[in-house]
């Protein structure tokens, strides 16, 4: 990165209230120095819960074969975007094409017999995904993602919605369906001839049913300042959307690589639910952001959205706080004040 790019960074002001994770120069220092940088052919054991900072097309002529359980790919889209210092350019559907295999092609060799693999894009970018996996992978599923941030257009439908492409390598794979329902509020709470609730229960603070996840999310929030988990990487993904993936598609203890890490959402998300990690990432102070992530986790395992082994569906917050802080009133009531900035 720049150091004109790093200077312009650390001068933003913030509120006291913004929970943003920044770097101070002695931790970009301090961070850096913990960055595999790989040069040479290497083993599984050398990259596990590793982060490379490197451009992905040096490091993987490098990293092993058959390593990867899981693989979550968030790449660039198809639209003219600044990461930090460096540009990608929006370009042909067919050129997309072309780069999206001049990689995945090579990442192949490196997963798994029975793994899985997710891959994000937008509407524009979606199209050429497809294509391009499916000539390597069994196609899945196709998950929409519903992200209420989006910009207004005069003259277009406003952009609020991403594909998640999900496939895998084979037909035999994991999918752990009890590890990601949601819990859903009941609003027609209907009992038996004997007056027992039919598939929901009755809580504290409502009634309750766990459902099936669908293909299409609509629980999950971008981040954002008031959240503990937010970044200035312009692209971060939720930590609640990996968890679904992670929880769904891996066991404790499988390895999760992701090629193109920015913040380090998807490792930091692997390590918060007990599995291994890799992730390679070009740009240095995004690669230090993450790491200051996984240094956090020492401190704190939570997941906004997940908690107590469940996901909630949106809007939920204040009866998932006042389950889980009710005996202990000074953190709940700051928790519900914190309830009231966001959704999620
Ligand atoms: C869409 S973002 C990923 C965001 C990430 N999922 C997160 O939660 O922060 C794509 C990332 O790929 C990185 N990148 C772009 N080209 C790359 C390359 N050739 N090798 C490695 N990383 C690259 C960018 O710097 C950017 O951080």
């Amino acid at each position: 990165m720049k150091s004109d790019e790093h200077q312009n960074i650390l001068k933003i002001k913030r509120t006291a209230r913004n929970k943003t994770i920044t770097l101070s120069k002695q931790e970009i220092n301090e961070y850096g120095k913990k960055l595999l940088k790989v040069s040479n052919l290497v083993s599984a054991k050398e990259i596990e819960n590793k982060i490379i900072n490197s451009d992905l097309f040096e490091a993987e002529k490098h990293l092993p074969d058959s390593f990867v359980n899981l693989l979550f790919i968030d790449p660039p889209y198809n639209l003219t975007k600044n990461f930090n210092s460096r540009k990608f350019s929006e370009m042909s559907v067919e050129d997309y094409e072309k780069w999206l295999d001049s990689w995945l092609n090579k990442i192949n060799r490196m997963l798994k017999p029975n793994s899985s693999i997710y891959i994000c894009g937008d509407w524009k970018s979606s199209s050429a995904i497809f294509n391009v996996a499916r000539r390597y992978f069994i196609p899945q599923n196709r998950i929409t993602w519903e992200r209420e941030k989006g910009r207004g257009a005069k003259a277009n439908w406003k952009n609020c919605s991403e594909d998640i492409w999900f496939f895998t390598k084979s037909k035999e794979f994991i999918f752990n369906l009890d590890d990601v329902k949601i819990k859903r509020k009941v609003i027609a709470p209907y009992r038996d001839e004997k007056g027992t609730p039919k598939d929901w229960e009755k809580h504290e603070h409502g009634n309750f049913r766990m459902t099936h996840p669908s293909n299409v999310w609509t629980d999950i929030t971008i981040p954002f300042w008031s959240m503990a988990e937010n970044t200035d990487h312009p692209t971060q993904k939720p930590e609640k959307l990996l968890a679904k993936i992670i929880l769904a598609s891996s066991n404790e203890g499988d390895l999760v690589f992701d090629p193109f890490l920015g913040s380090g959402t998807t490792a930091v998300v692997a390590k918060k639910l007990g599995r291994k990690y890799c992730g390679v990432e070009i740009d240095e102070y995004y690669c230090c952001l993450a790491e200051k992530r996984l240094a956090d986790t020492k401190k704190d395992i939570s997941i906004q959205g997940y908690s107590d082994g469940v996901f909630w569906e949106r809007n939920t917050l204040q009866e998932q706080v006042r389950l889980y802080s009710k005996n202990n009133s000074a953190k709940k009531d700051q928790n519900l004040a914190e309830a009231d900035l966001f959704s999620g």
